[in-house]
Protein backbone atom coordinates (compact mmCIF):
# COMPACT_ATOMS: atom_id res chain seq x y z
CA UNK A 1 0.00 0.00 0.00
CA UNK A 2 1.06 3.21 -1.05
CA UNK A 3 0.61 6.86 0.24
CA UNK A 4 -3.14 7.91 0.62
CA UNK A 5 -4.67 11.26 1.74
CA UNK A 6 -8.24 10.83 2.71
CA UNK A 7 -10.39 13.86 2.19
CA UNK A 8 -13.81 14.10 3.27
CA UNK A 9 -16.76 16.76 4.01
CA UNK A 10 -20.56 17.60 2.76
CA UNK A 11 -21.57 18.42 -0.47
CA UNK A 12 -20.08 21.23 -1.83
CA UNK A 13 -16.96 21.71 0.71
CA UNK A 14 -14.55 21.45 -2.39
CA UNK A 15 -13.79 17.98 -1.95
CA UNK A 16 -13.47 17.22 -5.57
CA UNK A 17 -12.09 20.40 -6.68
CA UNK A 18 -8.95 20.18 -4.07
CA UNK A 19 -8.64 16.28 -4.40
CA UNK A 20 -7.89 16.72 -8.06
CA UNK A 21 -5.54 19.27 -7.34
CA UNK A 22 -3.56 18.04 -4.38
CA UNK A 23 -3.54 14.58 -6.83
CA UNK A 24 -1.89 16.55 -9.90
CA UNK A 25 0.66 18.41 -7.67
CA UNK A 26 1.42 15.47 -5.71
CA UNK A 27 1.43 12.72 -8.73
CA UNK A 28 -1.22 10.84 -7.29
CA UNK A 29 -4.28 8.82 -8.82
CA UNK A 30 -7.41 11.01 -7.92
CA UNK A 31 -10.34 8.64 -6.89
CA UNK A 32 -13.83 10.05 -6.68
CA UNK A 33 -16.02 7.58 -4.39
CA UNK A 34 -19.05 9.50 -4.77
CA UNK A 35 -18.87 8.91 -8.51
CA UNK A 36 -19.19 5.17 -7.74
CA UNK A 37 -22.70 5.51 -5.76
CA UNK A 38 -23.86 7.28 -8.87
CA UNK A 39 -23.30 5.24 -11.25
CA UNK A 40 -25.20 2.54 -9.23
CA UNK A 41 -28.26 5.22 -8.69
CA UNK A 42 -28.39 5.94 -12.52
CA UNK A 43 -28.37 2.00 -12.98
CA UNK A 44 -31.18 1.49 -10.42
CA UNK A 45 -32.94 4.53 -12.20
CA UNK A 46 -32.61 2.74 -15.09
CA UNK A 47 -33.73 -0.43 -14.31
CA UNK A 48 -36.42 0.86 -12.45
CA UNK A 49 -34.60 -0.64 -9.28
CA UNK A 50 -36.68 0.82 -6.18
CA UNK A 51 -36.58 -0.28 -2.36
CA UNK A 52 -33.47 -2.46 -0.77
CA UNK A 53 -34.04 -5.84 -2.16
CA UNK A 54 -34.79 -4.66 -6.07
CA UNK A 55 -31.35 -2.85 -5.35
CA UNK A 56 -29.41 -5.05 -4.05
CA UNK A 57 -30.94 -7.57 -6.97
CA UNK A 58 -30.03 -4.42 -9.48
CA UNK A 59 -26.81 -4.09 -8.21
CA UNK A 60 -25.66 -8.16 -9.25
CA UNK A 61 -26.25 -7.34 -12.50
CA UNK A 62 -24.11 -3.98 -12.71
CA UNK A 63 -21.77 -3.55 -14.51
CA UNK A 64 -19.43 -0.77 -13.51
CA UNK A 65 -16.04 0.26 -14.70
CA UNK A 66 -13.60 2.84 -13.53
CA UNK A 67 -11.05 3.67 -15.68
CA UNK A 68 -8.14 6.81 -15.85
CA UNK A 69 -7.10 9.19 -18.43
CA UNK A 70 -4.87 11.78 -17.73
CA UNK A 71 -4.91 11.85 -14.36
CA UNK A 72 -9.23 11.97 -14.93
CA UNK A 73 -11.55 9.58 -13.68
CA UNK A 74 -14.13 8.18 -16.19
CA UNK A 75 -17.19 5.99 -15.07
CA UNK A 76 -18.99 3.59 -17.14
CA UNK A 77 -22.05 1.33 -17.28
CA UNK A 78 -22.60 -2.00 -19.34
CA UNK A 79 -20.00 -0.34 -21.69
CA UNK A 80 -21.35 3.39 -21.77
CA UNK A 81 -19.20 6.52 -20.56
CA UNK A 82 -21.58 7.83 -17.67
CA UNK A 83 -19.18 10.11 -16.19
CA UNK A 84 -21.15 13.27 -17.61
CA UNK A 85 -24.87 11.74 -17.14
CA UNK A 86 -24.26 11.13 -13.42
CA UNK A 87 -24.42 14.61 -12.46
CA UNK A 88 -27.82 15.20 -13.26
CA UNK A 89 -29.85 16.90 -10.22
CA UNK A 90 -31.69 13.41 -9.84
CA UNK A 91 -28.93 11.07 -10.03
CA UNK A 92 -27.57 13.02 -7.22
CA UNK A 93 -30.64 12.54 -5.18
CA UNK A 94 -30.92 8.64 -5.89
CA UNK A 95 -27.30 8.54 -5.10
CA UNK A 96 -27.64 9.55 -1.35
CA UNK A 97 -30.66 6.83 -1.16
CA UNK A 98 -28.63 4.16 -2.39
CA UNK A 99 -25.77 4.95 -0.57
CA UNK A 100 -27.22 4.34 2.59
CA UNK A 101 -27.54 0.57 1.80
CA UNK A 102 -25.09 -2.29 3.59
CA UNK A 103 -24.46 -4.07 0.64
CA UNK A 104 -24.17 -1.38 -1.89
CA UNK A 105 -21.71 0.43 0.78
CA UNK A 106 -19.93 -2.97 1.39
CA UNK A 107 -19.40 -3.60 -2.52
CA UNK A 108 -17.99 -0.12 -3.29
CA UNK A 109 -15.62 -0.10 -0.46
CA UNK A 110 -14.47 -3.19 -1.39
CA UNK A 111 -13.39 -1.57 -5.72
CA UNK A 112 -12.30 1.08 -3.60
CA UNK A 113 -9.52 -0.60 -1.11
CA UNK A 114 -8.64 -2.77 -4.05
CA UNK A 115 -7.56 0.80 -6.19
CA UNK A 116 -5.79 1.88 -2.72
CA UNK A 117 -4.14 -0.71 -2.47
CA UNK A 118 -2.08 -0.46 -5.98
CA UNK A 119 -1.67 3.56 -6.20
CA UNK A 120 -1.13 6.56 -4.24
CA UNK A 121 -4.33 7.93 -3.68
CA UNK A 122 -6.33 10.93 -3.09
CA UNK A 123 -9.86 9.86 -1.94
CA UNK A 124 -12.83 12.14 -1.58
CA UNK A 125 -16.37 10.59 -0.29
CA UNK A 126 -17.64 10.54 2.80
CA UNK A 127 -16.15 7.49 5.00
CA UNK A 128 -12.98 7.43 3.68
CA UNK A 129 -10.92 8.38 6.79
CA UNK A 130 -13.39 6.68 9.26
CA UNK A 131 -14.03 3.28 6.93
CA UNK A 132 -12.43 2.62 3.19
CA UNK A 133 -8.97 3.85 4.21
CA UNK A 134 -8.73 3.76 8.33
CA UNK A 135 -4.49 3.77 7.97
CA UNK A 136 -4.60 6.98 5.35
CA UNK A 137 -1.33 8.30 5.76
CA UNK A 138 -3.56 11.92 5.99
CA UNK A 139 -7.13 12.80 6.73
CA UNK A 140 -8.84 15.80 6.26
CA UNK A 141 -12.49 16.61 6.56
CA UNK A 142 -13.62 19.75 4.65
CA UNK A 143 -16.53 22.08 5.56
CA UNK A 144 -18.63 24.88 4.87
CA UNK A 145 -21.56 26.55 5.79
CA UNK A 146 -24.58 24.58 3.92
CA UNK A 147 -25.60 28.41 2.12
CA UNK A 148 -22.16 28.70 0.69
CA UNK A 149 -21.91 25.18 -0.29
CA UNK A 150 -25.12 26.23 -2.34
CA UNK A 151 -23.95 28.67 -3.93
CA UNK A 152 -20.66 26.96 -4.97
CA UNK A 153 -22.80 23.88 -6.44
CA UNK A 154 -25.61 26.12 -8.18
CA UNK A 155 -22.18 28.10 -9.91
CA UNK A 156 -20.93 24.19 -11.41
CA UNK A 157 -24.26 23.23 -12.52
CA UNK A 158 -24.92 26.57 -14.13
CA UNK A 159 -21.09 26.40 -15.81
CA UNK A 160 -22.13 22.91 -17.24
CA UNK A 161 -25.58 23.99 -18.97
CA UNK A 162 -27.45 22.07 -15.82
CA UNK A 163 -30.70 24.35 -15.33
CA UNK A 164 -32.00 24.96 -11.73
CA UNK A 165 -32.60 26.96 -9.49
CA UNK A 166 -29.90 28.07 -6.17
CA UNK A 167 -33.44 27.62 -4.17
CA UNK A 168 -34.20 24.35 -5.44
CA UNK A 169 -30.14 23.22 -5.25
CA UNK A 170 -29.91 24.92 -1.71
CA UNK A 171 -33.01 22.24 -0.68
CA UNK A 172 -31.59 19.42 -2.36
CA UNK A 173 -28.16 19.85 -0.43
CA UNK A 174 -29.85 20.20 2.69
CA UNK A 175 -31.61 17.12 2.38
CA UNK A 176 -28.84 14.76 1.58
CA UNK A 177 -26.58 16.51 4.06
CA UNK A 178 -29.23 15.17 6.28
CA UNK A 179 -29.55 12.12 4.62
CA UNK A 180 -25.99 11.39 4.62
CA UNK A 181 -24.97 12.16 8.80
CA UNK A 182 -28.19 10.52 9.64
CA UNK A 183 -28.02 6.99 7.95
CA UNK A 184 -26.99 3.96 10.32
CA UNK A 185 -24.04 2.57 7.67
CA UNK A 186 -21.12 4.70 7.70
CA UNK A 187 -23.07 8.23 8.19
CA UNK A 188 -20.80 11.08 7.26
CA UNK A 189 -18.17 12.20 10.38
CA UNK A 190 -15.29 13.87 11.20
CA UNK A 191 -12.87 10.86 11.71
CA UNK A 192 -11.11 10.90 15.28
CA UNK A 193 -7.71 12.13 13.79
CA UNK A 194 -8.78 13.88 10.61
CA UNK A 195 -7.72 17.47 10.13
CA UNK A 196 -10.95 20.19 9.97
CA UNK A 197 -10.64 22.75 7.32
CA UNK A 198 -13.50 25.37 6.87
CA UNK A 199 -13.27 26.12 3.22
CA UNK A 200 -15.63 29.28 3.31
CA UNK A 201 -13.18 32.09 2.82
CA UNK A 202 -10.30 30.07 1.37
CA UNK A 203 -9.88 29.77 -2.30
CA UNK A 204 -9.35 25.50 -3.66
CA UNK A 205 -5.35 26.75 -3.93
CA UNK A 206 -5.48 28.01 -0.67
CA UNK A 207 -6.78 24.47 1.01
CA UNK A 208 -4.33 22.61 -1.67
CA UNK A 209 -1.69 24.58 -0.14
CA UNK A 210 -2.29 23.79 3.19
CA UNK A 211 -3.02 20.21 2.31
CA UNK A 212 0.09 19.88 0.32
CA UNK A 213 2.30 21.15 3.29
CA UNK A 214 0.94 19.15 5.87
CA UNK A 215 1.20 15.76 3.71
CA UNK A 216 4.93 16.71 3.74
CA UNK A 217 5.65 17.22 6.75
CA UNK A 218 4.00 14.11 7.50
CA UNK A 219 5.88 12.03 5.74
O1 LIG B 1 -19.76 13.34 -3.46
P1 LIG B 1 -21.04 13.16 -4.29
O2 LIG B 1 -22.00 14.29 -4.14
O3 LIG B 1 -20.76 12.85 -5.72
O4 LIG B 1 -21.73 11.85 -3.66
C1 LIG B 1 -22.98 11.37 -4.08
C2 LIG B 1 -23.68 10.68 -2.91
O5 LIG B 1 -22.99 9.48 -2.59
C3 LIG B 1 -23.75 11.50 -1.62
O6 LIG B 1 -25.07 11.93 -1.32
C4 LIG B 1 -23.29 10.60 -0.53
C5 LIG B 1 -22.82 9.34 -1.19
N1 LIG B 1 -21.44 8.99 -0.88
C6 LIG B 1 -21.23 8.19 0.21
O7 LIG B 1 -22.17 7.85 0.92
N2 LIG B 1 -19.98 7.74 0.48
C7 LIG B 1 -18.93 8.12 -0.27
N3 LIG B 1 -17.71 7.66 0.02
C8 LIG B 1 -19.13 8.98 -1.38
C9 LIG B 1 -20.41 9.42 -1.65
Amino acid sequence: MGYSIAIDGPCGSGKSTVARLIAGRLGFMFVDTGAMYRVVALHCVNVGADGEEAVETALENMRLSITYKNGEQRVSLGGEDVTDAIRAPEISKASSKVAALRKVRDKMVEQQRLIAANENVVMDGRDIGDRVLPDATLKIYLDAELKRRAERRFNELASKGIDVSLNNVYKEIEERDYRDLNRTESPLRVAKDAVVINTERMSPEEVTDVIEAMFKKRI
